[in-house]
């Protein structure tokens, strides 16, 4: 039904503005309070709620341009949640108006007509005016920010790393999301028949195992294979980077950062469970996520160890390590809309020092002649290959190597044997990946 829609994207809208929570965590939250469980009327939040982030800025400037400033300043969370859903449907979804009076009919029963009086005469304006072009006399950054819904800050910083054109492709590229992927997980092949059975005609193979899902039917074909382990729902650089790890039977491999643990299912994969992982994370919440992860998809190899990675309490002798430090995931703000609106260029500095401390840390504990991983689903070259070359510098043991598969295109700065994914160009996340080998 419309009302619970509404009513879960308008509380889950509120919860992130309010507490700065991610849209999974809000809109769980949100449908537990408010006891909504359809699926239609879930999958119907979770649209408004993601396309409303992807263009938060544009539709606060269309709301602005109806609403007076002062009514804004005081406006509840749930009243701003309910004008941006109004302007996505509006001036981005385009619905015609008896569907946009129906919404605001029945938003006086969800947020209550007695908060919602002082604002009726703005939002009859807002479903009923054509909206004014923000192109005219905008400065050219805030242009650029309202055009491909950035802020103004992240904008800046794109178009002095790649150069208008191309920062302006990458830009545009987010206001839309890119393809899902997965991957067949060897580790429950013995179970399975079912994922060529259900679903193998329907998908686009990328390599031995990795495949492009399309988008019509079978989606519930689909949930059932990812939720018993049969297939792992990843990113195509994510999986790339467990394959350029490759790990064999037997060895010792050093997983840092693990959760939610789709890289060490994938890499106790290709051990054939036979080995051992140690993976790393820090986070309580993570930790029992990757440990129901790998109860999932079999893994049986793998070693949880709660701890900060800039710190390893742990000493070993790993053949391989792998490192996927938290990033500014600007690759992912077409999947993942709300994140480009958390990252500062204050957090951005966080984490390229905490990026360079663990990776630092965590290629103390490799063998000779053993390969060290680092990636992220960053697309900014101070998360990559300026922390690489950082790297280098300080430890001219290690060499860049060749990566296999090489699905992406070369690194920057002339790093040719780094990795990298864009969503302009390979319509999966932004992605980074070096390799290199320990002399
Ligand atoms: C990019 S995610 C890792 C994804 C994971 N490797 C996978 O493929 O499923 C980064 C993870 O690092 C964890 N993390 C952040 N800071 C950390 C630290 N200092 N030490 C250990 N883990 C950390 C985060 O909690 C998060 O789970």
């Amino acid at each position: 039904m419309l009302r619970d829609a509404l009513a879960v994207a308008v509380e889950a809208l509120s919860w992130m503005a309010y507490e700065g929570i991610g849209e999974r965590a809000a809109l769980l939250r949100a449908s537990q309070q408010l006891n909504i469980t359809s699926p239609s009327d879930l999958r119907e939040a979770h649209k408004w709620v993601m396309e409303t982030s992807r263009f938060q800025n544009r539709l606060d400037w269309f709301v602005m341009q109806v609403v007076p400033e002062e009514l804004i300043k005081n406006a509840s969370h749930g009243i701003r949640s309910l004008l941006r859903i109004l302007a996505y449907l509006r001036f981005i979804d385009s619905k015609p108006a008896s569907v946009l009076q129906r919404i605001v009919g029945v938003s006086r029963q969800t947020i209550g007509w007695r908060e919602l009086r002082p604002y009726e005469e703005s939002i009859a304006r807002l479903v009923s005016s054509n909206p004014n072009s923000y192109v005219g006399h905008t400065p050219e950054f805030e242009r650029v920010s309202l055009e491909t819904c950035h802020p103004i800050w992240y904008v800046k910083r794109l178009i002095v790393t790649f150069g208008r054109p191309l920062a302006l492709t990458i830009l545009k590229r987010d206001l839309s999301t890119v393809a899902t992927f997965a991957r067949v997980n060897e580790l429950k092949r013995e179970n399975q028949t079912s994922f060529d059975e259900q679903l193998h005609s329907s998908q686009v193979k990328v390599v031995e195992n990795v495949y492009a899902l399309d988008k019509g039917g079978r989606a519930d074909a689909r949930a059932k294979l990812a939720s018993s382990g049969e297939i792992v729902i990843q990113d195509l650089g994510s999986i790339v980077a467990g394959l350029v790890a490759a790990p064999g039977p037997g060895q010792v491999v050093l997983d840092v950062c693990a959760s939610p643990g789709n890289k060490t299912s994938h890499l106790a994969a290709q051990m054939g469970n036979d080995g051992e992982i140690y993976s790393l994370e820090i986070s309580a919440s993570r930790s029992l996520q990757w440990k129901r992860e790998m109860i999932r998809t079999g893994c049986r190899i793998a070693t949880l160890i709660m701890a900060d990675a800039t710190k390893l309490p742990i000493r070993i002798q790993a053949d391989v390590v792998l490192v996927d430090p938290p990033c500014s995931n600007s690759g992912v703000f077409a999947r993942d809309p709300t994140s480009k609106w958390r990252l500062t260029p204050t957090r951005l500095k966080e984490l390229v020092r905490a990026q360079g401390e663990i990776l630092q840390e965590a290629s103390e504990q490799l063998n000779e002649g053993g390969t060290l991983v680092y990636c992220t689903c960053s697309i900014l070259p101070e998360e990559n290959e300026l922390v690489v070359e950082t790297f280098l510098k300080k430890n001219p043991e290690y060499t860049l190597t060749q990566q296999r598969p090489f699905l992406g295109c070369p690194g920057l700065r002339g790093l040719s044997d780094c990795q990298r994914f864009f969503p302009h160009l390979h319509n999966c996340n932004g992605y980074f990946i070096a390799k290199m080998r320990k002399q």
